[in-house]
């Protein structure tokens, strides 16, 4: 059995657009990304949150100390205040505003600024020139009798400086988190989506198998690697085998199926040869006291001999493609197809003296790969196809040619034509126009003569062809050169 390996396998890239894989890592990449960056921004909410909230803290408790009317120290010292550098607080007395903490860059405008704030329990948060975002607590007191008014507010900073370096570290963990994914993802998945690409090269292998011909014998199979039904791919490939397994068993079983049908025919008509034998004898027997017999008795004798001669072309032509079916094996040798062409076209001369027949050859001779005695039948047979089927006077050219590495024969008439209706499947067993017209023409027909032709021209690997109109029928046939 040789294994043919004329393997164009088209496998798409392993991570084409479109492709599972692909789309597998996209999606992965894609979940990654989506719940990083929904952890990294919750986390900075609850951050700014709690931190925000320290701020408010330390403002209240910047509030809740006591009114220092000695006041005027730009930042208060050392790391014991609680309220942290940055610090401003003005307190309104009946008219009278005196600032007791603030930084050095605190304007006339930024205090008027914060004097215009409307008293509020939460503290606010606004831009001062200058200084930036603060965060702003004014309250209102009664102090013995009299109102006082105070204001206090913290650098926004301490809420946004922290809240931004979280949010560029989560921003550089979440793009190293995709990266990984992407990475790790692509690794995982085309190393698990491989023997699924395997597996396509070896369905695209058995695709390009010449199963309509033979013994339908499938040599492929998935490696036992990738059919381990313990992975989804794996139970793939082992249905994959298992179904090769069935067709092949189907195709074998096929095989047996036509080999014995086709033993059959040849058997049985190896069988009827004999019996056949016997009847034309006795026939023929009985023919040589013919004056004795009465008319119709005469009649019958003639039908008898008839019927039995065309049965034995029908046994005859049956046992050929028998054998051309079971075992198609030529004897191909270089062969004279002029002296085929000379000898059977001498034949159909003796035969028919009423057509004319013409020979259109080449100068030198020409040498084909064929089985001489095969060819000589194909030709053979059209020719009697020429005789039998056309009116007495019918020119009948026979030609043969060389064409592109192949011999052509060629057998021309201007007879009526083959029918129309029989002409799309006059090369297969059993078909022939009206039996009546062929009787009337006195020829015996089989409806195998152009089966065998093509049996056997198709054996040679060449190919037949037929071109036929009312006055003009050509039956073609390549075989290769020598
Ligand atoms: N040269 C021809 N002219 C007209 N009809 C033809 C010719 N050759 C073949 N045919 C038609 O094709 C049919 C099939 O031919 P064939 O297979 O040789 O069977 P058979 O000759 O035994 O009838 C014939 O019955 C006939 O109708
Ligand atoms: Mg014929």
């Amino acid at each position: 059995m040789t294994l043919p390996v004329p393997m164009k396998t088209t496998a798409p890239p392993s991570m084409g657009k479109g492709t599972l894989s692909r789309q597998l890592v996209m999606r992965t990449t894609a979940l990654v990304a989506l719940v990083t960056i929904a952890l990294s921004l919750f986390t900075a909410l609850a951050s700014f949150q709690i931190l925000q909230n320290q701020l408010d803290d330390r403002l209240q408790s910047a509030l809740s100390r006591p009114f220092d009317r000695s006041g005027g120290s730009s930042a208060p010292a050392g790391g014991s205040d609680p309220t942290g550098s940055g610090l401003i607080r003005i307190d309104t007395v009946s008219g009278q505003s005196l600032v007791s903490a603030k930084p050095d860059d605190l304007t006339e405008a930024g205090i008027a600024r914060l004097l215009s704030l409307a008293t509020s329990r939460v503290p606010v948060t606004m831009p001062i020139p200058k200084l930036g975002l603060y965060r702003v607590l004014v309250q209102e007191r009664e102090l013995r009798g009299v109102t006082v008014t105070t204001v206090v507010a913290l650098p926004y900073d301490e809420v946004t400086n922290p809240l931004t370096s979280q949010l560029m570290m989560a921003g550089l963990l979440t793009l190293a988190a995709i990266l990984l994914s992407y990475v790790g993802a692509r690794r995982v998945v085309e190393r698990s989506l491989r023997p699924l690409t395997r597996l396509a090269a070896t369905a695209t292998q058995v695709s390009n198998l010449p199963l309509d011909s033979g013994e339908g014998h499938v040599p492929i199979r998935v490696a036992p690697a990738d059919a381990n039904p313990a992975s989804e791919v794996g139970q793939v490939g082992q249905a994959f085998n298992h179904m090769l397994d069935n067709v092949e068993g189907a195709f074998a079983a096929r095989h047996r199926s036509e080999t014995k049908v086709r033993q059959f025919v040849a058997d049985a008509s190896h069988e009827l040869r004999n019996p056949l034998a016997s009847i034309r004898g006795y026939a023929e027997l009985t023919r040589r006291g013919a004056e004795e017999l009465p008319g119709d008795a005469a009649h019958a004798l003639g039908r008898i001999e008839a019927e039995s001669e065309r049965m034995s072309a029908l046994v005859q032509d049956l046992l050929l493609l028998a054998r051309l079916d079971s075992e198609p094996t030529l004897d191909l040798q270089p062969t004279d197809l002029t002296e085929i062409v000379l000898n059977t076209v001498s034949d159909a001369r003796a035969a028919s003296a009423d057509h004319i027949w013409a020979l259109n050859l080449p100068e030198d001779v020409v040498m084909g790969r064929a089985d001489a005695n095969r060819l000589h039948q194909v030709v053979a047979n059209l020719l009697a196809n020429a005789r039998t089927h056309t009116p007495p006077g019918t020119r009948v050219e026979t030609a043969l040619s060389r064409l592109d590495g192949w011999a052509v024969i060629s057998v021309t008439d201007n007879g009526p034509g083959v029918p129309t209706e029989i002409q799309h499947s006059v090369f297969e067993r059993f078909t022939r126009a009206d039996v009546s017209r062929v009787r009337q023409a006195g020829g015996s027909s089989t409806g195998l003569g152009l089966a065998i032709v093509a049996a056997v021209v198709n054996a040679h690997g060449g190919r037949v062809n037929l071109d036929s109109r009312p006055g003009h029928t050509r039956f073609t046939i390549h075989v290769p050169l020598a």
